[in-house]
């Protein structure tokens, strides 16, 4: 796994961002956000989501919109208030009246390089006037740089499709706070890694991995991570592009090692690139082209944020599967 999924639109550099806010995290409150009684909607309440919606519950109101009747289902075990909406099939969802939190983790899609789910759902909302937008984008909007690293001030050069809808949802997430004066974060996101998401099953199977020397670094996030990270950029008054990023960029190749080291399964068997043409599958060879060194400096500096490295999470991730770890 390399970073984030690939997503984006319109070539060029980021926009300017507002300055966030540096200091302690810990007990800080954004006014008339954390503590008032408005709503929070989590758009596209699947994995993160829920794990964001549970830790938001009893602090104040939460509404998740999915799409299937199955995870409607889940949310409703949770206790997590839900309402279902196909964004792409024009259903209607109810706009809380005291809205004042959206925190948006659909994916994008649209042709073109534009994401038409996204301004679906922004259309949807109507006057509503929420205090701030956390859009969750990906750091595929950088695209290749050769390994070179990227903070948020590098350009964006998305090279596939999903990258330019994410490129394109950003622009008009900004738009649309902009025109409504609400607090606009985006959040560009490496790949998502955690409980149920580790490559247990390709390691179980004997699937085999690109060698390290033929693939660039890759960037992961555990998901209590990214959610650490939404609840940041929820409660601090700051805006703009933050990466969302562990800082300990490695390659796929080293990443399921470690984990077949610490779940005690069998390493996985490394294969040349002109082998992998002919055993991984076509998406993964698209994203495993990219190579970026994702840097975290505002993750850090101004949501106060110090992510796990990838040790600690894979480790976190398997004692709450309920599984074994090697070393304790
Ligand atoms: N996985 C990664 O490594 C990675 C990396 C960077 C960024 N991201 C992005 O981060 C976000 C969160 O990731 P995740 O893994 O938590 O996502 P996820 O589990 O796949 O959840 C996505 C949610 O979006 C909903 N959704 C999809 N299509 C919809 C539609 N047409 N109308 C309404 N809802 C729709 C799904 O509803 P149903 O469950 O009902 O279908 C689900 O609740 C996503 O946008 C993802 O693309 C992911």
């Amino acid at each position: 796994m390399k970073s984030g999924d690939t997503g984006g639109s319109k070539p060029g550099g980021s926009a300017p961002d507002q300055p966030l806010m540096a200091g302690g995290y810990a007990g800080w409150m954004a006014p008339g956000l954390v503590g008032s009684v408005g709503t929070c909607l989590i758009a596209g309440c699947g994995y993160t989501g829920t794990r964001l919606a549970r830790r938001l519950l009893g602090q104040r109101p939460v509404l998740a919109l999915v799409r299937s009747a199955a995870s409607l289902a889940v949310l409703a075990r949770e206790g997590i208030s839900a309402v279902p909406a196909d964004l792409d099939g024009g259903s209607a969802f109810p706009v809380p009246p005291d809205l004042a939190a959206v925190i948006y983790l659909a994916p994008p899609a649209g042709p073109d390089g534009e994401d038409r789910r996204f301004a679906r759902f922004l259309a949807a909302l109507g006057e509503a006037r929420p205090q701030v937008l956390v859009y969750v984008s990906t750091t595929g909007v950088y695209g290749d740089t050769g390994g070179v690293a990227v903070d948020e001030a590098a350009p964006t050069a998305p090279a596939e499709e999903r990258a330019r809808q994410r490129l394109h949802a950003e622009d008009q997430a900004r738009r649309w706070c902009e025109a409504r004066g609400a607090r606009c974060v985006i959040l560009r996101v490496a790949a998502i890694y955690g409980p149920h998401r580790l490559p247990l099953d390709r390691l179980r199977r004997g699937e085999p991995v690109l060698r390290a020397e033929d693939s660039g670094p890759g960037n992961r996030i555990h998901v209590d991570d990214l959610v650490a990270a939404c609840l940041a950029a929820l409660a601090r008054p700051g805006a703009g592009v933050v990466n969302v990023a562990d800082g300990c960029p490695e390659s796929m190749a080293a990443f399921t090692a470690r984990v077949a080291a610490l779940a005690g399964l069998p390493a996985p068997r490394k294969i040349t690139w002109a082998e992998a043409q002919d055993t991984l599958s076509p998406g993964l060879l698209a994203f495993l082209r990219e190579s970026r060194r994702v840097l975290n400096p505002r993750l850090v500096r101004e949501l106060g944020l110090t992510p796990r490295g990838p040790e600690a999470g894979i480790r976190d991730s398997l004692r709450e599967m309920g599984l074994p770890v090697a070393g304790g």
